[in-house]
């Protein structure tokens, strides 16, 4: 890990252990890119700029300076000067115009990783750690931006973010502030990302990069289940172990942007932000505004490379709670249970079988508060219906207790049902624009997290609940997207914020919840996998994943999930067949072992399973006992993918030290007259010699080779395998 400043040739230098991030400074005055990718030594790498072709620098053709903005590769692009390509930042003065210059005024080198005020980000000590300040000043506006560039010592990743900051005498509008540029030539790159819907969310696609622009985005005002917040760009011949990745990962869980750009010189430019959708931010002399954290991996070794730098880096300087490293409680879930026909007697029924099969933990679903007995009323009433659960809440976490397991609740803190005592109070708390009817989806509307009287209330309400009973774990939920966007506290000039200022609201809600509650075990959750992003993970070590259990299609969604995020972070539950989402049956083990690749739980009435059912609870809870240390912190590789082959997936996990793995292989597709395949594993250690199934093998064997696994009779039956070095 290493940031240097070259003098004599204008050049910064950012190396991680594997990969070099440079940009220079031309005419004094711009800050251009000049290179990202495989380690490399030299600064001497200028001519990257084409200085002396003539577009190329605009002190030596002036006449030509559009041409010049339209081509050069910038490292914080602007507009409204002559870069027709997409820009970082748009600012509007105080007179309507928009253009700026923002010009290079200095920098400095800092050990350790800076704090982003309110908002999720990595961090790290000044001991492995290191951040690059770069300074850029429009004069007549009085606006300065500071490209923050950090390095994590070990990881080949690149964090970036932007302040602005008003030193002028005016406000200014910022109708844009994107967190990172990537400009380069293309080599005839492919485009990544991750795509779904509700109950399919996070599936891999990959397509040429043709001339203009290609987006993936949401301005639902969260992550969403349609468009994930990462974009990669990789050579046609990019796989899993070979080729070139460039990724990027926003550390945001609102409205995002991540675009290529193919320009008319065959160039590319990469960009990741808050999409500028409805977005307009006022800024006041001596105010500033932070851009959220991107997160940049190169990776020259292909996908699985890429992959294993976001799941070090998230488990080593993203994710801050205290269960990150433990084995979390195995849950059961009452949701696809009961859904919202429960009472105590119900919930102690399931705790009690539940304990006996080695569960640990008995979570209570929505239809615990107010007059909850459908999803058409009561959020935002934070009160226990007692009718329901007789005796309160604090009797029932007690005999649960007694059955030896724990007790967690499920909450939806950013909702408001238009049926609700909260809403009958409080109407103008809705997100709303006056006079137009609210738009409702599942029958509720969003409070307006961007007002702090409103989230101070929900806190108030919420942590009653906490501090009244004995609670291990919290759900926290959010069902749906922002609409009808207006804040009664904001200003005509400042709605523009409400998306924004929204997010800080739940970040800063969520921040008090942990640092008040710092033993609550909290997951993340948004009509199943909305959020899944860097930034919850920020507050949260898990998030339930997807509303669909179904085992065959939770192939997809918990690979493109594992593309970026740990498995140790994926919610993953068993729960019953015919399968409530998608009406598949599945054997009772594939359902375990592919739930056992995340958090593991249960998502079920246990007490109506048949008792071979239950020794199968019983076996995989042990399973988990047994497996969890290794795949929560294990490297994890990727050796199909029934997404491309129609038939069969699988995967691994490997042990730091390459002493064990678990190897995951499900049989999607039967076929007549196969013949046993040979899977080649990874990750090992060439010259160990392994146990599997009771033989010896080198590591080198098993890699070249593979692993050989038989046929099975019948769809959808899986298998794992243990392997341990002699
Ligand atoms: C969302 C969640 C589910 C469940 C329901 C309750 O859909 O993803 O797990 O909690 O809400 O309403």
């Amino acid at each position: 890990m290493e940031i240097q400043f070259y003098e004599q040739q204008k050049v910064f230098m950012l190396h991680t252990e594997n990969t070099t991030y440079s940009m220079a400074i031309v005419d004094d005055c711009y800050l251009e890119h000049l290179y990202y990718g495989s380690k490399i030594q030299s600064p001497n790498i200028r001519y990257i700029l084409r200085e002396d072709e003539p577009p190329f620098v605009p002190s030596k053709n002036l006449r030509e300076k559009e041409a010049f903005l339209d081509c050069a590769p910038m490292e914080y692009p602007e507009s409204g000067m002559g870069d027709y390509r997409e820009s970082a930042i748009c600012i509007r003065s105080v007179n309507g115009h928009r253009g700026s210059e923002l010009c290079y005024s200095g920098y400095t080198i800092e050990e350790g990783k800076p704090v982003l005020e309110g908002l999720p980000a990595t961090w790290g000590s000044e001991k492995d750690s290191m951040t690059l300040k770069v300074y850029l000043k429009d004069q007549l506006l009085g606006i300065k931006a500071t490209l923050q560039y950090s390095i994590f010592e070990g990881i080949d990743a690149i964090m970036r973010s932007v302040i602005v900051e008003n030193e002028g005498k005016e406000v200014v509008y910022l109708e844009k502030v994107l967190s990172a540029c990537l400009d380069m030539e293309d080599r005839g790159f492919e485009v990544m990302g991750l795509f779904g819907a509700w109950g399919r969310e996070r599936h891999i696609q990959r397509i040429p990069v043709g001339y203009g622009r290609q987006n993936i985005a949401s301005f639902r005002g969260k992550s969403s289940h349609q468009e994930n917040p990462f974009m990669a760009l990789v050579t046609p011949e990019t796989t899993q172990d070979f080729g070139e990745v460039y990724a990027m990962n926003f550390v945001y869980s609102g409205n995002f942007i991540a675009q290529v750009e193919k320009n008319q010189f065959d160039s590319l430019r990469m960009t990741m932000g808050i999409h500028p959708e409805g977005f307009t931010w006022k800024l006041n002399p001596k105010e500033k505004f932070i851009a959220p954290e991107v997160v940049m991996v190169y990776s020259s070794k292909g996908l699985g490379e890429m992959t294993r730098t976001f799941h070090n880096l998230y488990r080593s300087h993203l994710i801050r709670s205290k269960y990150l490293h433990t084995k979390r409680p195995i849950l059961i879930n009452n949701w696809e249970a009961t859904y919202f026909d429960f009472d105590e007697k119900k919930l102690l029924e399931i705790a009690k079988e539940a304990s006996k099969l080695g569960i640990e933990m008995l979570v209570m679903d929505d239809g615990w508060f107010g007059n909850r007995n459908n999803d058409d009323s009561s959020l935002g009433d934070w009160f226990v219906n007692e009718e329901k659960l007789k005796g309160g809440l604090h009797k029932l976490v007690e005999d649960v207790k007694k059955t030896g397991m724990k007790f967690g609740i499920w909450v939806e803190p950013e909702m408001i049902s238009p049926n609700s005592l909260l809403y009958q109070a409080h109407p103008d708390w809705a997100i709303q624009i006056p006079q137009r009817s609210i738009t409702q989806s599942r029958a509720q509307y969003v409070l307006d997290f961007s007002r702090e009287d409103v989230v101070e209330a929900v806190y108030q309400m919420i942590s009653n609940i906490l501090r009244s009973a004995d609670i291990s774990y919290v759900k926290w939920d959010m069902n749906r997207q922002l609409t009808t966007l207006g804040s009664a506290n904001l200003k005509a000039d400042q709605q523009g914020e409400l998306y924004h200022r929204y997010m800080l609201g739940v970040y800063k809600m969520q921040e008090r919840l942990v640092t008040e509650f710092p033993d609550i075990l909290l997951e993340n959750c948004s009509g199943g996998g909305a959020r899944f992003d860097a930034g919850m993970l920020y507050y949260s070590p898990q998030i339930w994943c997807s509303d669909n259990t179904d085992a065959i299609e939770r192939l997809a969604i918990q690979e493109g999930t594992a593309l970026l995020y740990p498995v140790s972070t994926i919610g993953s539950h068993v729960s019953v067949c015919p399968n409530h989402t998608v009406g598949r049956d599945t054997p009772f083990e594939t359902r375990g072992d592919v739930a056992l690749f995340g958090t593991f739980g249960y998502e079920l009435d246990v007490t109506k399973l048949s008792d071979a059912e239950k020794e199968l609870v019983k076996e995989q809870t042990q399973n988990y006992h047994k497996y969890n240390d290794l795949i929560r912190e294990g490297d994890y590789y990727r050796l199909a993918s029934v997404s491309e082959n129609g038939h069969y997936d699988s995967w691994m996990v490997v042990s730091n030290d390459r002493d064990k793995a678990l190897l995951f292989y499900v049989q999607v597709q039967a076929k007549a007259n196969l013949k046993s395949r040979f899977i080649r594993l990874k990750g090992l250690s060439p010259e160990k010699i392994y146990i599997l199934n009771g033989q010896e093998y080198t590591g080198d064997i098993l890699m070249k080779v593979g692993a050989r696994i038989s046929p099975e009779f019948g769809d959808f039956k899986s298998k794992i395998l243990e392997l341990f070095q002699k």
